[in-house]
């Protein structure tokens, strides 16, 4: 395959890029374009691990501040702001040392404390949603489990009180979001954009509210902040409880079915798990690995920048390529194989790497590690029971519905 036909066979910005059955295409591209440009957009894709990594941690020569998303480049503007208030400051797309100062205000709710303190009421809504599979008879685990428990565990972490959640409606907000990232036009972008406007009425509310009889949730903590030596502006807690509402969701959710369609794909991978659940934290990782449920975000180059014999010249847009990346050859033996007896800690890129690495990944491995170990409790299989409706955005790799069987 030469550069030409790729551009012209593969759409960057089409879902079926990301999806697992690209592999091929990614070896040819890491081995033959390693620093690739994608003419029709003209932005640059990064395969390599080490590259990736090395122009994550390097924000002085690739900035966020142009935006993060292939949207971003297809429109040549950051499309984000437009899903959240124009005065607040958007932490994942500020560059040092803005970035940092933000990034702190919102840390106090991600500590392994304030995590555990969720631990138990994720264990029993986790146990109550298993006990109502169907043993042997089909069900969708994404609409009964993968898109409820993310949901209520990160309305928990928000502060929205157990009694108050309406998982319909957070879903439905949930679900807008992502649409930032998708195959969209402009008009669909600002339909989504103008379908979270209720819940910025309903997070200022919340705030107030818990601000007025504060716990340890984000939005007592935000209450409690300081910002340039003053309290955090109305504009910023809305943008960052509303950011950390969303990134949760569908992100968990993928990540939580991603888990359940690798191991009904591999038998003989999970009759390894059921035999030693040790191996728990092994298959989380390797899920990650193996599919990358958000497979990769943009930069853009602040100077001309040389990178493996390209130049990548100021202003242009770069895609980190997690996925590409988490099946390098040079860094991973037999990367394409689904194994979940690699070292647990192997370095996924899955969330991202250096200062805007995602600030939710302890959480969302709790919550992967919870649900595999309550199926481990009660079931030893897991089965496709039809053909799964994949989202089709190169933001997720992830599914609408997941048809199983456990038994
Ligand atoms: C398996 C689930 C998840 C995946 C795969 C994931 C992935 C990522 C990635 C790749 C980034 C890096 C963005 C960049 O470098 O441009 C990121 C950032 C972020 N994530 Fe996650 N995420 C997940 C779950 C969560 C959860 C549960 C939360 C919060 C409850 C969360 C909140 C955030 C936030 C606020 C950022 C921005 C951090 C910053 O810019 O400093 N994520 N996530």
């Amino acid at each position: 395959m030469t550069t030409a036909s790729l551009s012209d066979e593969v759409k960057v910005e089409d879902w079926q890029f990301y999806d697992v059955r690209s592999a091929p295409v990614l070896r040819w591209l890491r081995q033959t374009e390693p620093v690739f440009h994608y003419k029709p957009l003209d932005f640059w894709i990064l395969n390599k691990y080490d590259d990736v990594r090395f122009a994550s941690r390097t924000p002085e020569l690739f900035s966020v501040e142009q935006g993060v998303l292939i949207n971003d480049a297809r429109f040549g503007r950051n499309v984000a702001l437009d899903f959240f208030d124009p005065d607040g400051e958007l932490v994942s797309v500020q560059d040092p040392p803005r970035h940092g100062e933000i990034r702190r205000a919102i840390a106090p709710a991600f500590t392994p404390n304030a995590i555990g303190a969720l631990e138990d009421s994720l264990r029993a809504k986790t146990r109550e949603l298993f006990d109502a599979v169907p043993r042997g008879q089909a069900f969708d685990f994404v609409h009964s489990f993968a898109r409820i428990i993310p949901t209520i565990v990160v309305c928990q972490l928000v502060g929205v009180p157990p009694e108050e959640i309406d998982v319909e409606q957070i879903i439905f907000w949930g679900d807008e979001m992502p649409k930032v990232g998708a195959a969209l036009s402009q008009e669909e972008l600002a339909e989504a954009a103008s379908n979270l406007d209720d819940l910025k009425v309903f997070l200022l509310d919340l705030f107030d509210r818990r601000r007025a009889n504060p716990g340890v949730d984000l939005m007592s903590i935000l209450g409690r902040a300081q910002l340039d030596g003053k309290a955090v502006t109305r504009a910023n807690v809305l943008t960052l409880a509303e950011l950390t509402l969303l990134a949760g969701i569908d992100t968990t959710r993928n990540t939580m079915s991603a888990t359940m369609w690798s191991l009904a794909q591999h038998p003989s991978q999970l009759a390894k798990l059921v035999a030693d659940p040790s191996l728990v934290k092994g298959t989380i990782e390797e899920v990650l690995r193996w599919v990358t449920p958000v497979p990769g975000f943009m930069r853009n180059a602040k100077q001309d920048i040389e990178m493996r014999g390209r130049t990548i010249k100021k202003g242009q847009y770069v895609f980190l390529h997690y996925f590409a990346a988490n099946r390098d050859e040079d860094y991973w033996s037999d990367p394409d194989t689904f194994d979940i007896t690699r070292a647990t800690e192997t370095g996924v890129l899955s969330f991202g790497y250096g200062q805007h690495a995602c600030i939710g990944a302890a959480l969302a491995r709790l919550e992967v590690r919870v649900m595999l170990e309550t199926f481990l409790a009660r079931f030893s299989s897991v089965e496709l029971a039809g053909t799964p409706k994949r989202v089709e955005s190169p933001l997720q790799h992830g599914w609408h519905s997941l048809p199983l069987i456990m038994r």
